[in-house]
């Protein structure tokens, strides 16, 4: 036999054959797109942080939604930015609080739109943590309650999705509760199953004014060294009623995407987050790296991995020149 008897090369020789035999597909249709609301009016502020994409108040942010839905996208995740903080974060679950206004501002706009909220106090506690602080600590059962009560304020202004990122233990069964009772049996929960404490959040925590003001989120956040510890908590999830799990960050995790793939029956999602954005931008702003074919490379790469949705930034410009 003539030597090499396999030439795998054969099947990369032109893009037809080469489209044929590719593995992994991904389209806007498997995107979210995360979206930053702040008071006012006429507001559309570029976050520094954040090239592209911007701060809008609840009148912009309807209309970007339009153009996000326009683009085949297949929703978005909103976070908000309150007019006042307090202890124990009140206006994340106040029904004219920002999402809110927002999320029922969306849902007038755009029919296919999945309007998808993030279920957490650190935007609109004082002191910056994801639940109530009591003696410096967070305190785990005492934030619980809030939690259920933001998730169904979201759900009554007409939130598709609600997803927890708080990392508080029992929260997913807490909020499952809280939304069968108030009459939204039928709104699934979006867990942020595996969140680490990750320094590749960095760029988030200046565009949503949330960076903890003592201390730091390991004490509810993951480390980032655990992976089996993931598996724990995305079966906790999935035993107190979640419907989608989230790994995140993405890159950094791929690892922890296709363990959970391969062990649990719940679609994926997974946040290519905003310090996985920010370097691309910023490598790209100096002319180091082709900023397209990179994006695709990474989105691709976390699709290869397992995740069914991806979370991302870069959500528009990859619809844009799909
Ligand atoms: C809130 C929350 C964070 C992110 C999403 N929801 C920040 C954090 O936990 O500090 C990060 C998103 C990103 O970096 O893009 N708990």
């Amino acid at each position: 036999m003539s030597f090499p008897a396999e030439r795998p090369r054969r099947l990369r020789r032109t893009e037809r054959l080469r489209a044929a035999v590719r593995e992994t597909r991904l389209g806007p249709e498997n995107l979210i797109y995360p979206l930053f609301v702040v008071p006012g009016e006429g507001v559309r502020r570029e976050i520094p942080s954040l090239p592209g994409c911007f701060h809008l108040s609840v009148d912009e942010v309807a209309r970007e939604a339009r153009d996000v839905e326009s683009q085949g996208i297949m929703g978005v995740l909103l976070f908000g930015l309150p007019v006042g903080k307090d202890p124990v974060g009140s206006e994340g679950y106040a029904d004219d609080g920002v999402v809110q206004q927002a999320v029922r501002a969306i849902r007038s706009e755009c029919r296919d739109l999945v309007v998808v909220t993030d279920v957490c106090l650190c935007e609109y506690t004082s002191h910056g943590h994801c639940g109530v602080v009591e003696a410096g600590t967070v305190q785990n059962d005492e934030t619980l309650p809030l939690l259920a009560r933001m998730a169904l304020s979201h759900a009554r202004a007409g939130a598709h999705v609600v997803a927890p990122s708080d990392m508080m233990d029992g929260r997913v069964g807490a909020i499952r509760s809280a939304l069968d009772a108030g009459g939204f049996a039928e709104t699934p929960i979006l867990s942020y199953a595996a969140k680490y404490a990750s320094a590749f959040y960095g760029p988030f925590r200046e565009a949503a004014d949330s960076a903890p003001q003592f201390g730091d989120r390991r004490g509810y956040q993951m480390d980032p060294a655990n992976v089996r510890e993931a598996l724990r908590e995305v079966r906790l999830d999935v035993e107190e009623g979640a419907d989608m799990v989230m790994v995140k960050p993405a890159l950094a995790y791929l690892d922890v995407i296709r363990a959970v793939k391969e062990q649990f029956d719940r679609p994926v999602a997974a946040y290519n987050v905003s310090g996985e954005y920010a370097m691309v931008k910023a490598a790209a702003a100096r002319g180091w790296v082709d900023e397209d074919r990179m994006m695709r490379e990474i989105l691709t790469s976390i699709r290869r991995a397992g995740a069914d949705v991806i979370l991302t930034y870069h959500a528009r410009d990859f619809a844009r020149r799909s």
